[in-house]
């Protein structure tokens, strides 16, 4: 089975198998992941065709030098020491100046070996995380192939999710996995990017969303259960999620709930899903 090659923030490789049971019933056209992180739905369902998307470049550039060049990122990987005088060394380069290939080296290493596989920028868009002197591979051989092989039917495309969500059609699954709606908790964390998602941004995603559900769209969504989230998607069914931040900044087993969302299940569907499921 397939499985992402990165560990992100709000990563959902824990709860991949229980999302995937809340897929549509009848679902033929193709899987859409416009907040794709780690992609970790993705790499679940394996689907034939996708459009995933990011608005964090050095992102997409490293899933599509995976997609394209499996071998010769691994080739670079292996020659990468690891070392805090490399690591920062690696870090303070200026990804711009890099080949794609080595651009996508860099990502998987500094999630390797960056503390707890955090991706976090300051305002000018540098990667800012300290070293983890961490022992563990950069990549496992056959799984990364076998990444490689499920995104051969992926497009990759970087920019705002509002961009991806254009080409969803009739019959196709969305699944949406935006920054949370901060809780007030110490686990919060939106700098993926050099940007922010602000409040008026879920606003406008909300907007988004109604607009492919009048379109016919199938879409799943998981957020922060806030009462700001819950009011933004009144209306379409509403679940829980007890869920376990892998990367909370301050604790590694903070307990936190998600909101989930859908047009084409029930609130009493999504409930009796999860609870089958979990
Ligand atoms: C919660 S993470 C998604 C995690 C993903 N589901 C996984 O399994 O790893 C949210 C992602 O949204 C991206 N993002 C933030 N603002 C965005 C925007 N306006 N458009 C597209 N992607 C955005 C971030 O770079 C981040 O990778």
């Amino acid at each position: 089975m397939a499985k992402s090659f990165l560990k992100w923030a709000g990563g959902k490789t824990r709860y991949a198998r229980l999302l995937e049971s809340l897929s549509p019933p009848k679902w033929s056209g193709k899987f859409v992941e416009p907040f794709m992180g780690s992609a970790a739905l993705f790499f679940q369902v394996e689907p034939d065709r996708a459009v995933l998307a990011d608005s964090n470049e050095e992102l997409v550039i490293c899933f599509q030098e995976v997609r394209d060049h499996p071998h010769e990122v691994m080739g670079l990987l292996d020659e990468i020491p690891n070392e805090k005088e490399h690591y920062e060394m690696v870090r303070s380069t200026d990804p711009a100046t890099l080949q794609p290939l080595h651009r996508a080296a860099r990502v998987i290493y500094l999630n390797k070996t960056g503390f707890r596989g955090l991706w976090r920028v300051n305002r000018q868009g540098r990667f800012n995380v300290p070293y983890g002197a961490y022992e563990r591979p950069y990549y496992n051989r056959d799984a990364f192939l076998m990444a490689s092989k499920v995104l051969q039917g992926a497009k990759l495309r970087c920019g705002d999710y509002r961009e991806c969500l254009r080409s969803a059609r009739k019959g196709d699954w969305v699944y949406l996995d935006p920054p949370y709606v901060p809780t007030g908790a110490w686990g919060d964390f939106t700098r993926y990017t050099a940007g922010q998602f602000l409040g008026s941004d879920h606003e406008e995603l909300a907007t988004q969303v109604r607009s492919l559900d009048a379109r016919g769209v199938h879409f799943l969504l998981t957020n922060s259960d806030t009462p700001f989230a819950r009011d933004l998607y009144s209306g379409f069914g509403m679940g829980i999620l007890e869920t376990r931040r892998d990367i909370d900044l301050r604790s590694r087993h903070r307990k936190s709930t998600d909101l989930v969302v859908s047009n084409y299940l029930g609130s009493a569907e999504i409930k009796n899903s999860i609870s089958r499921a979990s």
